[in-house]
């Protein structure tokens, strides 16, 4: 059996152990549908979904192949129950869910109870723990050095702390592009990696020209940081002007910035007037936590400027730092195939046949 035959892709159905991981607004229906093909396994990021076009998106996913994949969102989204009911209605195509802050048991086990399997993102072990005392079923660790929300411990040192906490299978996300990376992983005792700014750096990703430029331009690790200025919890993004002057207004800008973002949300979620205008009093009395409350529940749109709009200095980039060492922007076949084939000369170079021969006969 192949050293890529793990127990990730037994337990996900694709070919080889690399999933495509959930981002807003980027992993849509046909990035899903290409990591398939490809012989990986991807989420579509329904957390910045609307019910009908979830809907929509997985109507496309099944069309293009026969392979299952997975949908990722928040219990913390507007339409999260409506999300929930419709992964079950399609549960003989979604084969897995993610999230982060999740779903409590019960929903939990309305998933198992369908077949579907649970596979949070965790970035620490005390959330791994818990993670799978909740019922998850494979636990994607993310590293500091990943994209989007992130914690603080790096991905080599979170890894093995988890591999050793959990008896289910693990897989290794944060900083990964490479077949080294998928060896590497894999020796470590990973079921698989699992990639988010690399897929997004690639042909097949919906993101426009001009944002993918800024991705392709960052060279400096370091320029790829974690803030909160975005929604209070630590977020690794590229550095640009927009990200600059969130950390730096005051108090007005911050609140200015949340109600224009709040405005376009409502439009696009049919939130009310009502409850616009009510967080927006309660925001002025109460301040900084208030506003960052707003910021954090219409931080899409802010992200949606970069990522749909194709302007990438009045919304924000969430990035890995890997960004900093990618330089091409491939179709996820290419991507895919590069990184199996690296991995397999990898894994050859560290147990080549004759090595095994010599160590027998000398035994
Ligand atoms: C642009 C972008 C958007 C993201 N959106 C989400 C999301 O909607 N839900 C989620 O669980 N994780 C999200 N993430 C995190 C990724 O799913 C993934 O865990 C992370 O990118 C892995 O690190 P890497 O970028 O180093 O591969 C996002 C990451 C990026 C770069």
């Amino acid at each position: 059996m192949s050293a890529l035959q793990t127990p990730l892709t037994a337990a996900l159905g694709c070919r080889y152990p690399i999933v495509q991981t959930a981002m807003g607004w980027v992993a849509d229906s046909k990035l899903v549908s290409a990591t398939s093909k490809a012989g990986g396994f991807g989420f579509l990021a329904a957390a910045v979904m609307s019910t009908e076009t979830l809907e929509a998106e997985i109507a496309r996913v099944r069309a293009a192949s026969e392979a299952p994949f997975g949908v990722n969102f928040h219990m913390f989204q507007a339409n999260a129950d409506a999300v929930i009911d419709c992964v079950i209605k399609h549960r003989d195509r979604v084969r897995a869910v993610s999230y982060g802050r999740g779903p409590d048991a019960k929903t939990i086990a309305r998933f198992k109870d369908a077949g579907i399997l649970c596979m949070p993102t965790v970035g620490a072990l005390k959330h791994a723990e818990k993670a799978v005392q909740l019922g998850a079923d494979i636990i994607t660790v993310q590293g500091a050095e990943g994209g989007g929300h992130t914690g603080s411990v790096p991905t080599t040192l979170l890894l093995p702390q988890v591999l050793d906490a959990v008896k289910v299978p693990v897989v290794a996300a944060g900083g990964f592009h490479s077949g080294r990376g998928l060896a590497g992983a894999l020796a470590f005792g990973a079921a698989g990696i699992a990639m988010g700014t690399r897929f997004l750096m690639t042909s097949d990703s919906p993101v426009p020209a001009e944002t993918l430029k800024r991705y392709l331009q960052v060279k400096d690790p370091a320029q790829i940081r974690a803030s909160t200025a975005l929604d209070g919890l630590p977020q690794r993004m590229i550095d640009n002007p927009f990200l600059l002057r969130l950390e730096n207004g005051g108090l007005l800008r911050r609140l200015l910035v949340a109600l224009s973002s709040a405005w376009a949300w409502r439009q696009q979620t049919g939130m009310s007037v009502a409850h616009m205008a009510k967080t927006f009093f309660s925001a002025i009395g109460e301040g900084d936590s208030a506003i960052q409350t707003m910021m954090a529940a219409n931080a899409p749109v802010i992200i949606q400027r970069a990522m749909v709009d194709g302007r990438p200095d009045e919304g924000v980039l969430p990035s890995g730092q890997v960004a900093a060492v990618i330089d091409a922007l491939p179709s996820v076949e290419q991507l895919i195939a590069g990184i199996v084939a690296e991995a397999e000369a990898c894994l050859a170079h560290i147990a080549p046949q004759n090595q095994t021969t010599t160590f027998a006969k000398t035994a």
